[in-house]
């Protein structure tokens, strides 16, 4: 049996990925700490990648990895051509408008400033919405922007809310929910679907389980 390839993606996300994993047995070899970036599970012939969470799409679609898990929003923004397979039921977040406390988020004619790493999917929105904008792409610590008066707003995940409120903001809309899936790729997953059934029917079972 070929060996079955997944990608991860590095921190929060992943952590949870790997715990899931061990749950239904599977990359007992995954060490989240370690500064490897590739594991073999012999047993379950799988091999898994720790990719930035960005470029787990990437290597789905290219079939380097047969599945991965990734956040919903990575692939918004990448629009990628992959198989969506299963919807996990960890890790739920929401993308939002966010800003300083009162700001408005819709200016009739005049163009707003959206500092994001989303920026695909902020464009798409607020086209959606009829606000001109100008986005001003940033790679982390989005929620300075807005406080040292680069942008008006930032599209930004939010989970919990403390990133937001630690630095004076505050969510202005709701504008996607996202979770986890599982994703494939769409020929390694005809060649590798017994396998792939396999593990998120034991995720499935793991989940129903977990709930009753
Ligand atoms: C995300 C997001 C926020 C934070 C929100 O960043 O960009 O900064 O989490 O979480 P909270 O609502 O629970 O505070 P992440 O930790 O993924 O790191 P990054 O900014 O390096 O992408």
């Amino acid at each position: 049996m070929d060996y079955l390839t997944v990608a991860l993606a590095k921190g929060r996300l992943g952590e949870q990925s790997a715990e899931l994993f061990n749950q239904i047995d599977i990359g007992s070899c995954l060490d989240m700490k370690s500064r490897k970036l590739v594991f073999t599970d012999e047993v379950n012939r799988i091999k898994f990648m720790l990719l930035k969470n960005s470029d787990v799409v990437t290597y789905v679609e290219n079939g380097v990895a047969d599945i991965g898990i990734v956040g919903k929003d990575m692939l918004m923004e990448s629009k990628a051509k992959v198989f969506q397979l299963y919807n996990l039921s960890f890790g739920y977040c929401k993308l939002c408008i966010a800003g300083k406390k009162g700001a408005d988020v819709y200016k009739n004619n005049a163009i707003l400033r959206v500092a994001t790493k989303f920026d695909r999917s902020a464009k798409d929105y607020f086209e959606a919405k009829g606000q001109k904008i100008e986005i001003i792409k940033l790679n982390g610590s989005v929620e300075l922007a807005p406080v040292l008066g680069l942008s008006d707003v930032i599209v930004d995940l939010v989970e919990t809310g403390n990133t937001l409120k630690a630095n004076g903001l505050e969510v202005l809309e709701d504008m996607y929910e996202i979770n986890p899936l599982i994703i494939a790729n769409r020929i390694g997953y005809k060649f590798k679907m017994k396998q792939i059934d396999d593990i998120i029917k034991n995720i499935e079972r793991l989940e129903l389980n977990t709930i009753a």
